[in-house]
C-alpha cells in the first residue's frame, strides 16, 4: 500500500483523531507533524508529466501571477511561455520570471490570440469584461483554457463560452478555487457519505472585510457593476458555486434582497475630503483611510506595482494615493455595489440555502452551517465541527491552509494535470457546473433589481425554446 493509499483509507487520520480528543487533523498538518511531504487532497491520478504544460498567460496581474507562479514551484509540470499585458511593468515582470522570449510578449490579448498557437494552453485572467474575447479566441485556435471568474459578464456570453468549449474538445477549468481547498473538500466528503443524513438547508455567510470590500468594491477596479459586473457575480459566484456542490442537485429558484447603505456621499462626515490625502480633518479616525491601509499598515499595496527596493515604497505608496482611485475618500467615489446581500435558494432536490455577504465585518473565512437529517456541522474555513443526533457525538476537522484556504495553487494543479494526461475528469470545477452557479447569481441580481422570485435554468425551458425558434 503506498503512502498516499494509507491515507486516503484514513487510517492514519483516524489514528491521530483517537490521539487527540476527537480533533481530526488536515493532512497539510499531519504531515507537517510527522515530518513528511504528500498532499492528501491530490487527485489520486496525477502522475509525472512527459513534459510540462506550455501556457501562455493571458493577464499578468494580481491573479495571473499567483498562477505564473506554480510554474516556478513546479517546473516538471508548467511552463509560461508567452504573456499578454498592456502593463508595462506586469509584462516585464513575468518575462523576466519566466525568461519568456521578447516575440512571444504582447501588449494586449487580441496580438497574442492573433499568431499562430505556439503553447499548449491559456490562463485568462484579466478584468472581468475581458474575459469572452480572448477565451473564444483561444478555443477557436484549440488552446485549452483556464478561465478566471466569472467566466463572462452576461448570461447569454456565459451561454456562449460553454457551448464553444463543448464543441471544441478542448479541456476548460473555471477558477473556482474553493471547491479545490482542504476545508471544502472534507466537507464534500462527509456530506456524500451521508454522515449527516439528508442535507435538508443550508447557511452560508460570506464576511468580505470591511478594508477587502473597500479596496475592491469601494474604491476598486470592481466597485461598478456597470463597469465591473455585478458583485454577487463578481465576488459571490464563489458562493454560489460552492453552496450548489456541496448540496448537490440543479437551482430551482432564487430570491435577493441588497443594497449600497453606508458607502455614499450622504453619509460623508464633516471635515472629509476628496482623498485621503488632501488634509482630510477626520483620517485618523477613519476605519476606511487609504492612507491607515496602504501608507501606514502596507496591506494590499499589490495594485501600485512597487519596484523590489522597498526603501522607495513609502515615497511611491503615497504617490499612488495622490493619483490613483486607492487614495479616493470611500464616500465619494462612483461604487454602486451592494455593501450587503442576503440570497435565498431553493434547489430542485428541495434543499433551501441562505447566503449572505456583507461588509461590515472585521474578518475574512466563510461561515457555514449545513443541516441534515442526522446530524449537522458548523465551519469557518478553518475548521468544522460535526455532531450526529442519535449519539450526540461530536468531531472537529482543522484544516488551517494558506491562500484562499489553499485552493490557489492545488487548482493549478488539477487543471495542468486534465490538460497534461488529455484528462477533463481531473477537474474539480467542470464548465457546466459554474456555468450554473453564474445563472444563479444573474438571477440573484435580477431579483434584487425586479423584487422578484428568479427561475434558474441551465437547459433553456421548453417554452423558452419555442419563442427561440419563432
Ligand atoms: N478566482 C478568484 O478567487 C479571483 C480572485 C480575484 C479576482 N478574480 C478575477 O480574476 C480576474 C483578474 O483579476 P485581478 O485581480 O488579477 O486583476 P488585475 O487588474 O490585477 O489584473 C488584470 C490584468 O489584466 C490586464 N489586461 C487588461 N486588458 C488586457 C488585455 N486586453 N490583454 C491582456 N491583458 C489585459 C491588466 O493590465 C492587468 O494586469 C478578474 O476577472 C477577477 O474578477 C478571481
Amino acid at each position: 500500500m503506498s503512502l498516499r493509499q494509507f491515507i486516503a483509507s484514513r487510517s492514519l487520520v483516524r489514528t491521530l483523531s483517537a490521539l487527540k480528543n476527537n480533533i481530526v487533523y488536515s493532512w497539510t498538518e499531519a504531515s507537517r507533524m510527522l515530518g513528511l511531504d504528500e498532499d492528501l487532497y491530490e487527485h489520486p491520478l496525477h502522475r509525472e508529466l512527459d513534459q510540462p504544460v506550455r501556457v501562455l498567460l493571458i493577464g499578468a496581474g494580481h491573479r495571473g501571477s499567483i498562477y505564473a507562479d506554480y510554474a516556478i514551484k513546479s517546473p516538471r509540470e508548467m511552463k509560461i511561455v508567452g504573456v499578454a499585458d498592456p502593463n508595462p511593468r506586469r509584462l516585464e515582470r513575468i518575462a523576466e520570471m519566466h525568461a519568456v522570449p521578447m516575440a512571444h510578449c504582447f501588449h494586449d490579448a487580441g496580438a497574442a490570440l492573433s499568431v499562430p498557437k505556439f503553447a499548449d494552453a491559456v490562463i485568462v485572467a484579466t478584468p472581468d469584461k475581458q474575459h469572452t474575447i480572448p477565451a473564444l479566441r483561444a478555443l477557436e485556435k484549440g488552446y485549452d483554457l483556464l478561465l478566471e471568474k466569472p467566466i463572462a459578464p452576461t448570461e447569454a456570453e456565459c451561454r456562449q463560452i460553454l457551448a464553444a468549449a463543448q464543441a471544441s474538445g478542448c479541456i476548460v477549468g473555471v477558477c473556482h478555487v474553493l471547491r479545490y481547498t482542504p476545508y471544502f473538500r472534507e466537507l464534500k466528503a462527509l456530506l456524500d457519505s451521508g454522515i449527516i443524513g439528508q442535507i435538508v438547508s443550508v447557511q452560508h455567510l460570506e464576511p468580505i472585510e470591511h478594508t477587502h470590500m473597500t479596496h475592491s468594491y469601494v474604491r476598486g477596479n470592481w466597485r461598478n457593476s456597470t463597469t465591473a459586473t455585478p458583485i454577487i457575480l463578481a465576488k459571490s459566484c464563489h458562493d454560489t458555486d460552492i453552496i450548489r456542490w456541496l448540496v448537490g442537485s440543479h437551482a430551482d429558484e432564487v430570491h435577493c434582497f441588497g443594497n449600497l447603505k453606508w458607502f455614499k456621499e450622504a453619509n460623508a462626515p464633516a471635515g472629509s475630503t476628496e482623498r485621503c490625502t488632501d488634509g482630510c480633518a477626520v483620517e485618523r479616525d477613519c476605519p476606511y483611510s487609504a492612507l491607515q491601509i496602504y501608507w501606514r499598515d502596507r496591506k494590499r499595496l499589490y495594485v501600485f506595482d512597487l519596484p523590489p527596493d522597498e526603501s522607495q515604497w513609502s515615497d511611491l505608496i503615497l504617490q499612488g494615493l495622490k493619483t490613483t482611485d486607492y487614495g479616493r475618500c470611500v464616500y465619494r467615489m462612483d461604487n454602486d455595489q451592494p455593501d450587503h446581500l442576503t440570497v435565498n435558494i431553493l434547489f430542485g432536490n428541495g434543499v433551501t440555502a441562505g447566503f449572505s455577504m456583507e461588509a461590515f465585518v472585521s474578518y475574512e473565512g466563510r461561515r457555514t452551517r449545513i443541516m441534515g437529517s442526522m446530524g449537522d456541522i458548523v465551519g469557518n474555513m478553518e475548521s468544522f465541527t460535526l455532531t450526529t443526533f442519535k449519539d450526540g457525538k461530536r468531531r472537529s476537522w482543522s484544516l488551517k491552509t494558506d491562500a484562499h484556504g489553499g485552493g490557489d495553487h492545488r487548482m493549478v494543479k488539477d487543471w495542468v494535470q486534465a490538460v497534461g494526461q488529455r484528462n477533463p475528469a481531473l477537474l474539480s470545477s467542470p464548465i457546466e457546473e459554474s456555468v450554473e452557479s453564474h445563472l444563479i447569481a444573474f438571477a440573484a441580481e435580477k431579483s434584487r433589481l425586479q423584487r422578484t422570485i428568479e427561475k434558474v435554468r441551465l437547459d433553456p425551458a421548453p417554452a423558452d425554446e419555442a419563442m427561440a425558434a419563432d
